[in-house]
């Protein structure tokens, strides 16, 4: 991977991170930085930090840190080479030629090509007499023509290498087909056959109108009913949404999550554009931190079966979590909102309506399932709904929300507000000590290095770790004093093994000219890459002095000299001794 370093210097220099951060984000100035609310994970209170002197960012809620191009890899969901594409897009600069283009990210490129073809085959398949068979199948679940070409629907054949051959006929080759999951290799390892035989097909639509992926369905009764694509180069079934494609453009900063495929295509059908699904997984963390960047607000809207209301239940924190408002939709009387719409014919747009507007809120939901719990008509009955209701009640974290919510219930049943007021407020304040003792494990853990799983040397070694690191952050803000840090220190006296490799490549660097940390993303990985700037906002993006630089040195020095337990077992006596000597000096 080489861009040139001229272009991804003058790259940075014309995509300033503030600039850039504050269409996306609400920042707010924080002295000389900024801080907003971390848009890669949930969270109440800003801990997501932009440094305005070196433009980097780094959240000390989940770790996660980098320069500008981290930055859009992470929010528009990007590899590496796509974003650099997209800054160079947005600051009226020409790609370098072509040197970008390593293996992978050409790759990725065949992957999405070789998707769209695939696509464009599935749906002329569907209209060839040998897929009447699917189309009949999408016309006898309602489904429009004009539906069937919106989503780019499509048939693929019983056969097993109709696919291939047409695929393989425009260029693709083996590998490629393989790499997209279009094609599996036989077992015998010389051929590859189609994945998908005899389903009608979907295609998964990225933000930027790639298609990433596929799902099958199946047109009997035969298992799996649906086959989707697994991961590839350019899909992770667990941070995509079906039709989030549509959803985005449809004026709405609602979305309404279903189930499944066939759920968002009626819904879509029947005039709400704003529809999505998750790829047949349980909602994740990172599908709802991507649903929050296009809407505050999410209706639910899953199988009324026991199964969907499971999911509806371990939805709600997910999307909680992620800072969206909740709301939960309820099919009555049938299986899913397709097959409701369905039943109401041509009146089903205007029943779906009217169940949007008659859906609830999360709390009065799971107020709503935990009544069924309890048998109201005793006193018995009554006293332990309302406890666990409070339990409820005390997890919203608007006060105005808990008081309309208290109002309502002791309204109903009759009770002296103090108490209850009383009761929410204890389990609240409960609620919050569990919290808060749960945050200080965290910075106590974070402190002292246990659990570290990239740096496990730090909680062993605490005092020499603590100055390697400052070491290194003010090697990275420092470059002139390379030379004198470089005399006075050689990297086989740093104890870390992470702050020797980060020490040597900074050091390295500077003395090839290079901007330190230009080139991060690609000469560390993800984790490694996000360290480096998490280090650089624990010590201060300002310069130190060069009192505090020759204390790290001291320190460095200092505990080279101790020597391990291991080290003192593998030494001879005339080296044990000569170590007593220096000791003694
Ligand atoms: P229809 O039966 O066509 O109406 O589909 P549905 O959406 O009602 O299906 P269901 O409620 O059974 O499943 C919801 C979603 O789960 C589907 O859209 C799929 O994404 C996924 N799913 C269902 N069955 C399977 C399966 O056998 N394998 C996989 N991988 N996913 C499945
Ligand atoms: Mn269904």
């Amino acid at each position: 991977m080489a861009f040139p370093e001229s272009f991804l210097q003058e790259l940075k220099l014309r995509n300033d991170l503030t600039e850039v951060a504050s269409s996306y984000l609400t920042l707010k100035r924080h002295g000389r930085n900024l801080v907003a609310l971390c848009p890669f994970h949930g969270e109440k209170t800003p801990s997501f930090n932009i440094y305005t002197e070196n433009n980097s960012f780094y959240c000390f809620g989940c770790g996660v840190g980098g320069d500008i191009i981290t930055f859009i890899m992470k929010i528009e969901n990007l590899d590496y080479v796509d974003a650099v594409k997209f800054l160079a897009q947005r600051a009226g600069m020409d790609m370098p030629e072509d040197s970008y283009d390593d293996s992978m990210s050409k790759l990725r490129n065949r992957v999405f090509e070789a998707n769209r073809e695939a696509a464009r085959y599935y749906y002329k398949s569907l209209y060839s007499p040998e897929g009447k068979e699917g189309l009949d199948y999408f016309h006898s679940r309602m489904l429009s023509d004009r539906t069937i070409r919106h989503f780019g629907l499509g048939f693929a054949y019983g056969d097993w290498s109709s696919l291939c051959d047409y695929l393989e006929q425009k260029g693709f080759s083996h590998n490629e087909l393989v790499a997209a999951n279009l094609a599996v290799r036989q077992k015998s390892g010389k051929g590859i056959y189609d994945r998908f035989r005899n389903r009608v097909m979907f295609p998964i639509i990225d933000l930027r109108g790639n298609v990433i992926a596929f799902g099958g369905r199946i047109m009997t009764d035969e298992k799996p009913k649906y086959l989707n694509t697994s991961d590839t180069p350019v899909f992770k079934k667990s941070e995509n949404l079906f039709s989030l494609n549509n959803a985005k453009n449809s004026g709405s900063r609602t979305l309404i999550l279903c189930e499944g495929y066939m759920d968002v295509i009626a819904v879509n059908q029947a005039g709400f554009q704003n529809a999505v699904a998750t790829l047949g997984t349980a909602l994740t963390r990172e599908q709802a931190m991507l649903m929050k960047r296009y809407a505050d607000e999410v209706i639910i809207c899953y199988d009324s079966d026991e199964a969907g209301q499971k999911a509806t239940s371990r939805a709600i924190p997910i999307l909680r979590g992620a800072g969206l408002l909740v709301r939960v939709l309820t099919v009555p009387g049938s299986k899913d909102p397709d097959e409701f719409i369905k039943s109401k014919g041509a009146d089903g747009p205007a029943a779906f309506q009217a169940l949007i507007q008659k859906s609830g809120n999360d709390v009065e939901y799971r107020l709503q399932k935990l009544r069924g719990g309890f048998n109201l008509d005793t006193p018995d009955g009554k006293v332990r709904f309302l406890e666990e209701a409070a339990g409820i009640i005390a997890g919203i974290y608007s006060p105005i929300e808990r008081d309309v919510y208290i109002s309502r219930l002791c309204k109903e049943f009759e009770i002296g507000k103090d108490a209850f007021v009383r009761q929410v407020n204890s389990v609240n304040r409960r609620q919050n000590r569990e919290n808060s003792k749960k945050e200080i494990r965290r910075i106590q853990n974070d402190l002292s290095g246990r659990g570290d799983k990239l740096d496990t040397e730090r909680s062993k070694k605490p005092r020499s770790s603590s100055a390697e690191e400052a070491l290194v952050a003010y090697l990275i803000n420092n470059p002139d004093a390379a030379d004198y840090i470089d005399s006075h220190i050689a990297a086989d006296q740093f104890q870390n093994e992470l702050m020797r490799r980060y020490y040597t490549y900074f050091l390295n660097r500077i003395r090839d000219g290079m901007e330190p940390l230009n080139n991060l993303n690609s000469d560390f990985s993800d984790d490694e890459r996000s360290r480096v700037y998490k280090i650089l906002a624990k010590y201060g993006t300002v310069a130190g002095t060069r009192q505090s630089l020759d204390e790290y040195l001291g320190i460095i020095a200092e505990e080279s000299k101790k020597l391990s337990k291991k080290d003192i077992s593998n030494m001879t006596a005339e080296e044990i001794q000569a170590y007593l000597n220096g000791q003694r000096q």
